[in-house]
């Protein structure tokens, strides 16, 4: 039995040993080994079940090997799997081989869209003066949108050809001054605010169409608001946004919400004001519709035209956009292209 015993260690170091320089000898063929020799189907424990048959005399001496035998081929065992353990991890480091000198993968952030850059800064300017943000649905009553701005009902942008009809009393809005309307009834002025928003008109896409754009409508209603408001307010928004020496100037016009109404240009603020390229040899940019609050368009909010007056205007923020940035084709602002869009970033 003593024999026996010293066999099995043999045999285990036999084992290991020839499979020394065996690349495929894995810590997973280590463990089968173990098994093979200290499991309990193994050969050691299958002398240990015989012990049983031994004299008294000779249990405790060949119980006393079996545990040496035992511990040895344990220790054999483990110190074959720390050498096996760091073989991988060297088999690993080499086929994960990272390369420290390889350029980083810079991980690409979004950026604000320029219509929403300079919506903001036009919104910041008029908060800065005082006014509040309103909002308007863009799917709109016709009432809202043409009738109670006073608008004919043979004006032709209410033409289907114009307009986006949803039901002939349901639109999409086809300019933010119906926020007006609804800013105004009732309420009781002053009433101070800007609402920017999407609208829509049935125009066919090209270098300054879309039919789907941004305006920035503003409203002021309070007892004694006069024309000089209207422009000290237009002409420092003018200021801000486009610098210190930009002048403006005020056309007659016409529209059905206003009276008097009037088209507003800033001076050219690339030439200043001698013709150039950006405001093509003008001197002058048109950048939005402007004037006094007609009376029956205060009537039709329940506000007494007697006691209160007010301005509006309105703008399209991509107009602005595009003088400002210089971008020649608006439809570059919708195409989502971001060799286009990063140069805002
Ligand atoms: N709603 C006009 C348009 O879309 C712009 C406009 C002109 C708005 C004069 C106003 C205004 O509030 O007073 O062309």
């Amino acid at each position: 039995m003593k024999d026996q015993l010293l066999n099995i260690k043999k045999a285990l170091l036999a084992e290991l040993e020839a499979n020394e320089n065996n690349e495929a000898f894995d810590i997973a063929a280590l463990e089968a080994l173990k098994v093979k020799y200290l499991g309990k189907k193994g050969e050691l424990t299958a002398i240990l079940r015989s012990m049983g048959k031994l004299s008294p005399e000779e249990r405790p001496i060949i119980g006393q090997l079996a545990n040496e035998v035992r511990s040895e081929i344990e220790a054999a065992i483990e110190e074959k799997k720390t050498v096996l353990g760091s073989k991988e991890k060297e088999r690993k480091l080499k086929a994960e081989h990272l390369d420290i000198t390889a350029p980083a993968t810079v991980p690409s952030f979004g950026g604000r869209h320029p219509i929403s850059i300079v919506r903001e800064q036009m919104e910041n300017i008029f908060l800065g003066m005082g006014f509040d943000i309103a909002e308007g649905p863009e799917i709109e009553r016709e009432y809202y949108n043409f009738t109670a701005l006073n608008t004919p009902d043979d004006h032709p942008a209410r033409d289907p050809q114009d307009t986006f009809y949803i039901t002939p009393d349901i639109l999409l809005r086809t300019q933010t001054s119906p926020v007006q309307i609804r800013s105004m009834t009732g309420k009781e002025p002053p009433i101070r605010i800007i609402s920017p928003g999407r609208v829509y008109r049935c125009d066919e896409v090209d270098a300054t169409h879309s039919p789907m754009f941004h305006q920035l409508e503003g409203l002021v209603v309070d007892k004694g608001i006069t024309m000089g408001d209207l422009k000290g307010t237009l002409d420092l928004f003018a200021k801000t946004m486009f610098g210190e020496k930009t002048e403006t100037r005020f056309r007659p016009h016409h529209f059905p919400f206003t009276e008097p109404s009037a088209e507003v240009d800033v001076s050219c603020f690339v030439c200043g004001g001698k013709g150039c390229r950006l405001c093509k040899g003008e001197g002058w940019i048109e950048i939005l519709g402007a004037g006094m609050v007609h009376p029956n368009v205060l009537r039709n909010c329940g506000i007494d035209p007697e006691v209160y007056s007010g301005f509006a205007f309105g703008m399209g923020i991509e107009r602005i956009v595009m003088t400002k940035f210089a971008i020649s084709d608006l439809r570059l602002l919708y195409e989502n292209d971001l060799r286009f869009l990063s140069q805002f970033n």
